[in-house]
């Protein structure tokens, strides 16, 4: 007897992305579709070309994940679709993708919440615990960045975010400053991988504050300075030395993940106590940073707590992740057929 599985569909941004997973995790087929290409020119997702690429690549994608499981959709338990949160037209194709084939198929519709899907990718480690809840969890992607009490993989409790920017979102705008490639976080990495993380002293705002609270516009504010000097709005024609490129990559990623770790830190010693929870999950398109992995990981070696940090590959957006719809499922929490999208930051 095989083995049950589900199609998970992922388009809350802007990558279409499908996978077929049993219900022990496996995944048999998946595929995604970047959009990179179309936004770069933009420094930034255009959510009008976003959603014109999901209607173009949407199909194609299921269906390629689907040939490569070698599976039809009688073969499925249900269709699972991430509903929220996002931008409402990228949401809206695969949404209504999901609510279709569920229809056609006669599969029952599972709807999950992206960011807790993110966290998710943490139990997809080889080799992770059964179960890792009660737990902190760390969310920091290009939309979040968030702390949450996680009871279990599908009950969260917000513990405080950013009130300004997101940790990828800064990591993209010091990018286009520097006037590299969209997305920008991997390549901000790179030039810092090589660059003097002392030689500019960044703010680590809100680092000292008790509130599990993150901002990081003033961080971009002084980076921007810094290049350029206040006042200045166009940064196209500036000529930065490659050095100094360098060396304010590794100040601003140093800024960023200390901020991390340390708030971190805090939320992982206040909740061991008062909920038990002793093991930091960590999810997000940033967790693939090497130097947040490895600060975080030393912090926990010191401290004494577990750690848990999805694999690189399923920290950016993925379809994979979407190996949560298998705990609605047995939780019994199914979407109906009139599943609507929910774009709205969520808490
Ligand atoms: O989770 P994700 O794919 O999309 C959202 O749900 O937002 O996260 C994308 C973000 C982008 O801002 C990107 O620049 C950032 O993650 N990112 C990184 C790295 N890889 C991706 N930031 C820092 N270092 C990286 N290695
Ligand atoms: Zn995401």
């Amino acid at each position: 007897q095989s083995q049950e599985l589900l199609l998970s569909i992922e388009s809350t941004c802007d990558e279409t992305a499908a996978a077929v997973i049993e219900r022990s995790g496996r995944v048999l087929g998946q595929c995604i579709a970047t959009q990179e290409t179309l936004h770069e020119q933009f420094n930034g997702v255009v959510p009008e070309i976003a959603a014109r690429a999901h209607l173009e690549r949407i199909l194609p994608v299921i269906d390629t994940a689907m040939k490569q499981a070698g599976v039809m959709g009688r073969d499925l338990t249900a269709v699972a679709v991430a509903d929220r949160p996002g931008l409402a037209g990228s949401l809206l194709v695969g949404v209504v993708a999901a609510k279709t084939l569920a229809l056609a198929w006669n599969r029952p519709l599972i709807s999950l919440n992206h960011l807790h899907a993110h966290l998710y990718a943490c139990q997809l480690i080889d080799g992770a615990p059964e179960d890792i809840y009660p737990s902190v969890g760390l969310i920091v992607s290009g939309g979040h960045t968030s702390l949450y009490l996680c009871h279990t993989a599908i009950e969260l409790e917000y513990l405080g975010g950013t009130i300004d920017d997101a940790a990828g979102e800064a990591f993209d705008k010091v990018a286009a400053m520097l006037s590299l490639p969209f997305p920008g976080g991997v390549e901000v990495a790179k030039l810092a991988a090589e660059g003097n993380e002392k030689a500019y002293s960044f703010p680590r705002s809100m680092i000292h504050d008790e509130a599990d609270d993150f901002s990081f516009s003033g961080l971009k504010t002084a980076v921007r300075y810094a290049i350029a000097g206040p006042g200045r709005q166009d940064f196209s024609s500036l000529q930065i030395p490659e050095q100094v490129k360098r060396d304010v990559c590794a100040s601003f990623e140093a800024a960023v993940v200390d901020v991390l770790v340390s708030k971190s830190r805090r939320a992982i010693k206040r909740h061991r106590d008062r909920s038990g929870a002793g093991r930091l999950i960590v999810g997000g398109g940033v967790a693939a940073n090497q130097r947040l992995r490895r600060d975080l990981q030393a912090a926990a070696d010191e401290d004494g707590f577990e750690l848990l940090i999805a694999p690189p590959h399923l920290c950016t957006d993925n379809a994979v992740m979407g190996a949560i719809a298998w705990k609605k499922l047995e939780a019994g929490l199914f979407a109906n057929l009139d599943l609507d999208i929910t774009p709205g930051l969520q808490r």
